[in-house]
């Protein structure tokens, strides 16, 4: 039984994971910060420096949003580690007979740890000799089991159908990673340490953001009539733009295309209409003046744009603003991706959706 009691006043079980991120992105980081070394420990993996050292290649494998995370930890084990790092759908890389690197890492990312296409990639990767983790949420389920060592998010139980609380986690956990990874490498002490105090402070950057849920409710609200969305975001926020999109489908049923910023103009500007809002990633970054103009193109053609950024932006550049604190620019995406998870609650909300089970979905996918 679920009833009130399990909700602990939460009108819904999505409001209460979402507002659990702060305590659960704690757990993620409890005991894994080295501050003295300016590094992570990440006990479940195991290997020496040198072991870590022999890592060429990183691929992360998941479905839906397990997915999309990884994606996000493809870009910060890249950009950290200089390693070369990508994310796949375990669906697709299951059944396409894909070459096993032997010194290649690879990350099984799933919340329940029962996605059967994840499971069937982990085993068929344990068959052909990869070396393989999983970033895994339920301790004792069938992937956490299947890789024997791996991250656990330990983000707490998660209900609602939609995830967010699981998702967050893996980021930070690909954060901790990447720092690891990129620690026996050529990531300075400096930049190790400014990394690790950026995770110091990312719980209570992200209590600032759930305070700002009434705010964000308004704005969702005033879309409630779209039929469609774009959510657009680069480089390292493009993974955030997908899952965006990816929420706000689930829980709303309204259709969202996440693309590029740069992909724009290549065809989906097309679509741009006063009835088609697009939801603009902004990070504070060095590609900001690009985003800036990204934003310019989608308003001259008469699109709504709102912006969701840690940077100053000049006013009325957007029609609405989601505001976050200021990070480390490699972490900014992780703060980034709340705000769209209130965005779409608040919408689906206001259209008298069921979040916590939408239609035709299983919180976990255990058959094909
Ligand atoms: C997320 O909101 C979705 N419900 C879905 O994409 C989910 O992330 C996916 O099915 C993977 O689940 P897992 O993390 O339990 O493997």
């Amino acid at each position: 039984d679920t009833g009130d009691y399990a909700l602990g006043g939460h009108p819904d079980f999505l409001a209460k994971e979402i507002a659990e991120q702060p305590d659960a992105v704690r757990r993620a980081l409890a005991g894994r910060l080295d501050t003295r070394f300016a590094t992570t420990r990440l006990g479940g993996l195991e290997l020496d420096p040198r072991d870590l050292r022999g890592v060429r290649r990183v691929l992360f494998l998941g479905c839906g949003s397990a997915y999309y995370a990884g994606e996000i930890g493809a870009g910060l084990v890249e950009e950290l580690a200089r390693i070369p790092a990508a994310a796949e759908p375990a669906g697709e890389f299951r059944y396409r007979n894909p070459v096993v690197d032997p010194d290649c890492l690879y990350v099984a990312v799933s919340q329940s740890g029962e996605t059967a296409d994840t499971l069937a990639s982990v085993q068929e990767l344990r068959r052909k000799g990869g070396r393989v983790i999983g970033a895994v949420n339920v301790i004792g389920s069938a992937i956490a089991r299947e890789c024997g060592n791996g991250i656990f998010l330990h983000s707490g139980p998660e209900v609602s159908v939609a995830s967010t609380k699981a998702v967050t986690n893996m980021a930070v956990s690909f954060a901790m990673l990447a720092v690891l990874l990129g620690r026996v490498r050529d990531l300075s002490v400096a930049d190790g340490r400014r990394l690790v105090e950026g995770l110091q402070s990312l719980p209570g950057h992200i209590a600032e953001i759930l305070e700002r849920d009434g705010e964000i409710a308004e704005i969702a609200k005033r879309h409630a009539g779209a039929s469609s969305m774009f959510f657009v975001g680069r480089t390292r926020c493009r993974p955030v733009a997908r899952e965006g999109a990816q929420k706000l489908k689930e829980i709303s049923y309204i259709h969202a295309e996440a693309y590029p910023a740069s992909e724009l103009k290549h065809g989906p500007l097309a679509l741009v209409t006063p009835e088609m809002p697009s939801v603009v990633l902004v990070p504070d970054d060095e590609l900001l003046a690009k985003n800036v103009g990204t934003i310019e193109q989608i308003r001259a053609r008469g699109g709504p744009v709102v912006a969701v950024t840690d940077a100053e932006l000049p006013d009325g550049l957007a029609d609405d603003v989601l505001r976050v604190p200021r990070t480390e620019p490699e972490l900014a995406p992780i703060l980034l991706a709340v705000p769209l998870q209130l965005f779409a609650r608040h919408l689906a909300v206001a259209l008298g959706r069921d979040v916590d089970k939408p239609r035709n979905l299983a919180k976990s996918v255990t058959v094909e």
